[in-house]
């Protein structure tokens, strides 16, 4: 483990790979820090190991559209990229399906009557809507449609209630044939080896908190396993120690007056620059050293992202974003 303070290569290429074998994984974390930008850089890793991939949200925004640049996505997945087949949930299209394929029902009649059991349901029974979208994700996995599921989840608070809605269904049914549907289900979402949640954390005070406090819900509230923690958007190393030094000196001296009598006043905007960009970077590392300490002390798998510098979104953000990810080989 390479320490915190040059973190251009924190993994080895064995917990990359073991990452990658997973089957299903759920990527979580705070808003903004990177989950939807992330899971489609994972997704694109795996498709060029000839993986195929399903990508799918939790929350039914369509959100890694932008990511692939594609047209709005719907429950039926769309093929995105080579290998990466990309879906929106949509909770009663996911009923529809889970009756149409159990339930031998044939749908006359249209989707009223659906719709309306569906409201009442989902109503009445808590934890209803998370099982028809984390049963989703459970029966691609079981039917081996895709080699992998990457499942763009929402921020950390919601993703317990979801991994945990197959406990919650049995808790309040206790018998009969669908007591079996959440036997299947905790069977892919119980195995280490096949599910795993990713954890996205930005080196920030209340990413790196939340990210340690959904660890601690994890372990005490659901049988999920961690998969890896991702610290995403660090900062490059502006100057060694050694330029630091120099770089103070210059700053604090009498050389600044006379860089500025020799090259103007933009000199005081670039030094500016450099102090900001560099006093940001040192006060990210204490909340990368912790996040190492909590989670790379655990022996977990931490991924270290850099900040990307580029004006555009979508795409091109997910294309150098794996390439960062599988630097990291
Ligand atoms: N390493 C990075 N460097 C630069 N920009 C990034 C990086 N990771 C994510 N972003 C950008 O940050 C924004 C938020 O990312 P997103 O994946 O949508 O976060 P989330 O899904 O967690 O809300 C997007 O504009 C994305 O392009
Ligand atoms: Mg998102």
């Amino acid at each position: 483990m390479v320490p915190p303070t040059t973190p251009a290569r924190s993994v080895s290429e064995a917990d990359l790979q073991a990452l990658l074998d997973h089957r299903l994984l759920f990527v979580t974390g705070k808003g903004g820090v990177g989950k939807t930008s992330l899971s489609a850089a994972l997704a694109r890793l795996a498709a060029q190991q000839g993986k195929r991939v399903l990508l799918g949200d939790l929350d039914g925004r369509g959100d890694l559209a932008n990511a692939f640049e594609s047209g709005p996505l719907s429950f039926e997945p769309t093929k995105v990229a080579n290998n990466i087949w990309a879906m929106s949930m949509d909770t009663e299209a996911s009923m529809r399906e889970y009756i149409k394929l159990n339930l031998k029902i044939p749908m006359v009649g249209g989707v009223g009557p659906v719709a309306s059991a569906f409201d009442f349901l989902a109503s009445a029974a808590p934890g209803v809507r998370e099982i028809l979208t984390i049963g989703k994700y459970c029966y691609e996995v079981r039917e081996q449609h895709y080699d992998l599921v990457i499942v763009d989840s929402t921020a950390s608070g919601h993703i317990i209630s979801h991994l945990g809605a197959p406990d919650a269904l049995r808790e309040l049914i206790r018998v009969g044939p669908l007591l079996d549907q959440t036997s299947w289900m905790n069977k892919i979402l119980h195995d280490g080896d096949i599910t795993g949640v990713v954890m996205v954390a930005i080196p920030e005070e209340m990413p790196a908190t939340e990210t340690i406090e959904l660890r601690d819900r994890l372990e005490n509230e659901t049988s999920i396993s961690r998969a890896a923690v991702i610290i995403n958007r660090v900062l490059p190393e502006l100057f060694s120690t050694a330029e630091e030094e120099v770089f103070d000196r210059i700053i604090t001296g009498k050389q600044r007056a006379a860089l500025v009598d020799h090259a103007g006043e933009t000199v005081e905007a670039v030094l500016a620059g450099a102090t900001f960009a560099s006093n940001l970077r040192r006060s990210r590392t204490q909340h990368i050293e912790r996040l190492f300490a909590e989670f790379a002390g655990a022996d977990d798998t931490v991924v270290v992202v850099p900040q990307l510098f580029v004006r555009t979104e979508g795409l091109r953000v997910t294309k150098l974003l794996a390439t960062a990810l599988s630097e990291e080989l």
